[in-house]
């Protein structure tokens, strides 16, 4: 087999990552628990091709930003190295929805490359080892593998950079009766990529440490709240996440909310006085995703989406991991 091309959906965490190991690999410091959204998608294709002098790159039909390409072809050096190939990859990569805002392509777009550049090697690995490999290119995408509720748990504070870490289901996409409302917002500039986010928040933030230990808690009553179907209670927990998680970043100068953020998670705290089971969440991008039980999903929708700013709505369902849909 040398061409396979795989689809994946990106996450959204309830629980947040963010703060890696301070250790080669990729290792996140903190443990996280997401939902794997349907109704966005990123389509990835690989091709192992003979005549190529250079793997070709490109993400929505443009050649890949130098640091996206090196992240590419450090994964495709992992796969030839797994797999004994020398040969060089075409990758085209594609998303239905905007890239690189806090949209979390980064996770459905690594997860869609580990699958399908495995596939084209030949790799018939399982899901734990493409979890892995995904991870080092983003680590989110350990947790776009696999459908449904999702958690990345810490990598140890040292070790080898090859140690395995993967995402595990915890609980299926039927687990809550939830929809994620994706409130795209207008944005002017492209946001501090979370890599670099992440690093300036562990050497600046006066909270860090404060932030490490209270997501571990967090993440734990999740769990607990997931396994009892409490909607109400992991929907608390994921807005006390999500501002922990802005509240270090901004201690340490990293700001990714906007007006229209902080308009969109005022009106969803009234909109839950009023009775509404919904709560929100944003990544490292302006872009707000509401937790919504799914019958009250169409009038918190209709109460949100004229809020200025708001450039569309995007109704997404927990869905399915990460899959190959063609292979030659
Ligand atoms: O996996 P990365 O490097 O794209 O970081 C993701 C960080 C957040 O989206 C903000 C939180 C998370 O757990 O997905």
């Amino acid at each position: 087999m040398t061409i396979a091309v795989a689809v994946a959906h990106p996450n959204v965490a309830l629980a947040k990552y963010w703060g890696k190991r301070p250790r080669p690999g990729n290792f996140p410091a903190v443990p996280s628990l997401s939902v794997t959204l349907d109704g966005l998608s990123t389509r990835t294709r690989v091709a192992f091709e003979p005549d190529l002098d250079d793997d070709a790159i490109a993400i929505g039909g443009a050649p890949a930003s130098t640091e996206d390409r090196a992240r590419i072809v450090a994964i495709l050096d992992r796969v030839r190295r797994a797999s004994g190939r020398r040969t060089r990859a075409r990758v085209e990569s594609s998303n239905d929805f905007p890239t690189a805002s806090g949209l979390a392509s980064s996770a459905s777009g690594h997860a869609a490359l580990a699958l399908a550049a495995t596939s084209a090697a030949g790799l018939d690995w399982p899901e734990e080892r493409v979890s892995d490999l995904a991870r080092r290119g983003s680590a989110s995408a350990a947790r776009s593998v696999f459908g449904g509720f999702v958690e990345l748990l810490a990598g140890a504070d040292d070790g080898a950079e090859d140690d395995l870490l993967a995402a595990r289901a915890v609980a299926p996409r039927d687990q809550l009766d939830a929809v994620v409302l994706v409130f795209v917002v207008t944005e002017e500039k492209k946001a501090t990529p979370s890599r670099e986010g992440m690093a300036l928040t562990a050497a600046k933030s006066p909270y860090y440490r404060a932030w490490l230990d209270s997501s571990a808690r967090t993440f734990e009553s999740m769990c607990g709240a997931l396994a009892a179907r409490d909607l109400g209670r992991v929907g608390e927990l994921t807005e006390a996440s999500t501002l922990a998680m802005h509240a270090v970043a901004m201690s340490a100068g990293v700001m990714y909310v906007r007006g229209v953020t902080l308009d969109l998670f005022a009106r969803v705290r009234e909109l839950r006085s009023a009775g509404a089971a919904a709560w929100a969440t944003s990544d490292a991008g302006p872009h707000v995703k509401v937790l919504v039980g799914t019958s009250d999903a169409p009038r918190v929708r209709a109460a949100l989406e004229a809020t200025p700013g708001v450039a569309r709505v995007i109704e997404a369902r927990p869905g399915a991991g990460a899959r190959v849909v063609e292979a030659v």
